[in-house]
């Protein structure tokens, strides 16, 4: 990581701080904190702001609060002689992420330094993906389609994936995740906008199974309207710095708020079921996204419950009038379907041989970028063979 060192002290920085920080980039500064907000240029090039001092008066405390929108990604870290309890508060309020006293829990700084590091958002072309989900008409199955989606490519690409739920109406893609309700949704996210980080906002989420987040969309629909687009874009700007792959369910409702999450898709979703008024809504639904500037190669329609033996319309007539490229189909599925939402558990998991969670794991294959295929290693005896031709010419 790259550090700067701030210090109002003179003394020398100290053996046992130098070497909590062999492992890092440091530049040092020495100056007066009331100093650190007129030098953005240094802090914006760092990825953590040390500040190593004895005792910080009330006039420190306030100059690291007014600092605190320009501590690095991985946030501000405090050295002080001593740390009382309203002090430790005052730091928490300056934005301080963490305050150790110096030097005696000198032991505890590589260890946490080592975890801010591993926290680091990842760099530039790991960026996140963006596959928004969306549909023309209710109970398609976007939420479902979308959530389960979001664990096969996880599971499949072993890659991190996060999905946030944008529903404007009943949001709900937690049924097809977990049990229970979740305790914070995307509105606490967006109310906290201005002060959002990597640790605010992996305490917003559900953590699903070690690979997928999910952030729930609001539980109240009224409540729903609050978000704006500018506090979502914010959200969805730090999720892709975060993830691998960020799935967004937008439901049927197109507002401003789900236009930020359009404006960030590298891939728009429609679902849609197998029926006449289904598939008349998704074509006007299509043409939309492409009067949007959403490209045709960019949009992949979703055929979902398909079920062959009632169906009166086939897959490859539904693509072609849709005229949005080959359909990915989803069977019919209702007793696994039953099963996971029953306990609390991605298809994928509690069902994972079932038709739809097959289907979903092939699907991973078809979004994004073609999985990788391991090469086989040569043969145990095709390597002996070749190895003893050559010693025994
Ligand atoms: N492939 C499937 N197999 C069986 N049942 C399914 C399938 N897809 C969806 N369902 C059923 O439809 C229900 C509604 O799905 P879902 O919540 O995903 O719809 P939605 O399009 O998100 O609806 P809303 O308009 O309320 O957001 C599911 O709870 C499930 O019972
Ligand atoms: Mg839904």
């Amino acid at each position: 990581m790259k550090i700067v060192l701030w210090t109002p002290l003179a003394e020398a920085v100290d053996p046992t701080l130098r070497n909590s920080l062999r492992a890092h980039r440091l530049r040092e500064v020495r100056a007066p904190l009331d100093a650190l907000t007129g030098q953005a240029d240094v802090l914006c090039q760092a990825d953590l702001l040390l500040v190593w001092t004895d005792a910080p008066s009330d006039v420190d405390w306030a100059a690291l609060a007014q600092a605190s929108p320009l501590f690095p990604a991985a946030g501000c870290v405090l050295l002080c002689a001593a740390m009382s309890a309203p002090q430790l508060r005052q730091a928490m309020r300056a934005g301080v992420r963490l305050a150790l006293e110096w030097p005696r829990e000198a032991d505890l700084l590589p260890d946490e330094l080592a975890r801010l590091a591993d926290a680091q958002p990842r760099e530039a072309g790991a960026a996140g993906r963006v596959l928004t989900f969306c549909s023309a008409g209710g109970g398609s199955g976007v939420s479902l389609v979308a959530a389960n989606f979001a664990v096969a490519c996880a599971l499949r690409r072993r890659e991190r994936v996060l999905l946030v739920d944008l529903c404007q109406g009943f949001a709900n893609s937690h049924l097809y995740l977990t049990a229970g309700l979740p305790a914070r949704t995307v509105l606490d996210l967006c109310g906290q906008v201005a002060r959002l980080d990597a640790a605010l906002f992996a305490a917003g989420l559900v953590n699903v199974m070690p690979d997928v987040d999910l952030l729930p969309g609001p539980l109240d629909p009224a409540a729903a309207g609050d978000m704006t687009p500018a506090q979502i874009d914010a959200v969805l700007a730090l999720a892709c710095q975060l993830y691998d792959w960020v799935v967004i369910d937008i439901g049927q409702r197109f507002s401003p708020v789900s236009m930020s999450a359009l404006d960030r898709s590298t891939r728009v979703n429609v679902v849609l079921q197998p029926t006449v008024p289904h598939l008349s809504a998704t074509h006007r639904l299509v043409e939309m996204l492409q009067g949007l500037g959403v490209a045709h190669a960019h949009i992949t329609a979703w055929l979902n419950r398909y079920d062959a033996r009632r169906a009166a319309l086939q897959p490859a007539l539904l693509g072609e009038k849709l005229g949005c490229g080959p359909l990915l189909v989803l069977p019919d599925d209702p007793a696994p379907v039953a099963q996971s939402v029953l306990l609390g558990k991605p298809l994928p998991v509690c069902a994972a041989k079932s038709a739809l969670a097959r289907a979903l794991w092939s699907a991973v294959a078809h979004v994004g970028p073609p999985l990788l295929t391991p090469v086989a290693p040569p043969a145990f005896w095709r390597r002996f063979f070749t190895r003893w031709m050559r010693e025994n010419p």
